[in-house]
Parts: C-alpha cells; sequence; structure tokens
C-alpha cells in the first residue's frame, strides 16, 4: 500500500558549496517503522534529517513526506506537514529565556499548523512532562536543569503534538550512559506506546541495539527483550554505505560499517 510510506528519499543530493553532504540517497520510511542512522562526524546524519523535516532542500532527487511531494509544497502545506512530525535537535534547542512550560508548548502555540484549542494547551503540556517524568519543571528555566533533563524536556516538546514521525538526531550525545541508557528508553516506550515512526541519528551503537532489540511493555510499564524490526543505515560522507538488519551489520566485513555494529558484550 503506497500510503503506508511516511518519508521518501529518492536519489537525494545536498550541497553546500563544494561539499557534497547527501550524496544520492535513497531511503524510506513506512508507518510503524524504527530506523536508526549510523556515521562518523559529518557524514551527514543531522543533514539527512533536516532535509527529511524540510529545513533544507535537496539540490537534486525528491522528498515525499506523507504521499506529498515537498518541491511542488509552498510554505503553508511545508507547515501542515511538519505538523504530523517532531524532532528532537542535536542541539537540543530549548529556548532559555523560556520556562519548560512554555517550551514544551510552543509548538502548541506557535505552529500554526498544529490546531490546538487554547485550553487543551496547559494539560498536553503536562502530560507531555509527565511522559518524560518531568512534572514538577514546569516553572523552571532550562539553565536550572541537567542536560539530562533538559534532553528530556527536548522530547516532552517533540511529542506534545502526537507526531506520526518522529525524528532523534543524537539524542544521547554528551550523556553519561546510565542517563543515555534512561533517553533511549523513553524513545522506546513513545515508539512503543503510540507507535509513532522512529528514526534516530546517533554513533552509539547502544542506542540502535536497544531500539532493536526491546519493546515496551505498558501493562508492566518496562522494557521487555522482543524483536522489533529495526533497520540500520551507515552513512559514509554523505552515502549509504550500508542498509539492513541488525544481524547484517553485525555481520559486515566492511571495515568503516563494522566500526558501528559491532556485536556488544552482555
Ligand atoms: N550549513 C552548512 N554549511 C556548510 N556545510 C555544512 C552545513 N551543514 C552541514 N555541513 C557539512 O555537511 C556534512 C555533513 O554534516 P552533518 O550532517 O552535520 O554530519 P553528522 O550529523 O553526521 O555529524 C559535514 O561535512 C558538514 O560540515
Ligand atoms: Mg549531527
Amino acid at each position: 500500500m503506497p500510503d503506508s510510506i511516511v518519508l521518501r528519499f529518492e536519489r537525494v543530493t545536498v550541497r553546500f558549496d563544494e561539499k557534497v553532504a547527501l550524496d544520492n540517497v535513497t531511503w524510506e520510511l513506512r508507518e510503524g517503522d524504527t530506523c536508526v542512522i549510523l556515521g562518523a562526524a559529518g557524514s551527514g546524519k543531522t543533514v539527512l534529517l533536516k532535509t527529511a523535516l524540510g529545513l533544507i532542500y535537496p539540490d537534486q532527487g525528491r522528498v515525499t513526506l506523507f504521499g506529498r511531494d515537498t518541491q511542488g509544497a509552498d510554505e503553508h502545506d511545508m507547515a501542515d506537514l511538519r505538523a504530523r512530525m517532531g524532532i528532537l535537535f542535536q542541539e537540543g534547542g530549548l529556548f532559555d529565556s523560556l520556562t519548560i512550560e512554555e517550551n514544551v508548548g510552543y509548538p502548541l502555540l506557535n505552529q500554526k499548523a498544529v490546531k490546538c484549542p487554547l485550553e487543551e494547551v496547559f494539560p498536553r503540556v503536562e502530560e507531555a512532562l509527565k511522559f518524560v517524568e518531568l512534572g514538577h519543571t514546569l516553572d523552571k528555566f532550562p539553565s536550572e536543569l541537567s542536560g539530562g533533563m533538559r534532553r528530556r524536556v527536548g522530547i516532552a516538546r517533540a511529542v506534545v503534538t502526537s507526531p506520526e514521525l518522529l525524528l532523534y538526531d543524537s539524542p544521547t550525545a554528551g550523556l553519561d550512559p546510565i542517563t543515555a541508557n534512561n533517553i533511549m528508553s523513553l524513545i522506546a516506550k513513545e515508539r512503543d506506546i503510540r507507535r509513532t515512526t522512529t528514526a534516530l541519528a546517533t554513533h552509539r551503537y547502544q542506542d540502535g541495539h536497544l531500539l532493536a532489540n526491546y519493546r515496551y511493555n505498558a501493562n508492566t510499564g518496562r522494557l521487555e527483550a522482543g524483536e522489533t524490526g529495526t533497520r540500520f543505515l551507515v552513512l559514509k560522507d554523505g552515502g549509504i554505505a550500508f542498509e539492513g538488519s541488525q544481524d547484517e551489520l553485525e555481520a559486515s566485513r566492511d571495515s568503516y560499517v563494522s566500526k558501528f555494529g559491532k556485536p556488544l558484550k552482555e
């Protein structure tokens, strides 16, 4: 069924002056997919996600979102499409001068295509913050929270609009391993409760491994071992060096690709 395709890149190339940041990338996400994007620093992970979001336009090729070709889309159409997506930016992107409540409510109040009645804003902000276990931080400012808590606020802001597609850019960068694991557990929980199509860029294979091998069980409130059909993409100099399952990734003999998919010691 073609309309189950959420996002499609067809031979997409993005250049910055002479530099090729994405090189002829063909890639697809279907409803309910989890895709983990691995690759060295500068390999194109962030550019890939920003192109998916329509923040960067391809120099060549085509990006289709929810069945719509973004090339023909005007600002109004793009706003409609973006309202169906959430992103956690690599830099976090919280507004320092706004409270946590205002930060999380921002997309509900400022994205015109997100039609949220005023009286529903606060309950939704509260719900999103409860989801990331930060219900008590409404009146605080980002500078008063730890790095891990700020990342969780970023997740609350990404999910507050109940998007169909969530993009996470290096959500665990700069965090200690325990905090990183907590962040990844939240991302799996979000995916499994709402069945959100999820793409995650990371340089940590553990992040992808968690999404690939654990599911959130709403009855027990815990992550449980279980196959999730996660696909892996490895970028190298803007091109796709690998695409496939975890087993295929771990079996790769390519010296670049295998660096990103070493089997983890249990
Ligand atoms: N706005 C920009 N202007 C010029 N070059 C850019 C810009 N954004 C990204 N690049 C270049 O594109 C390449 C891919 O960057 P990026 O997607 O940020 O890598 P990653 O997220 O995998 O670390 C890098 O070489 C980077 O320097
Ligand atoms: Mg990046």
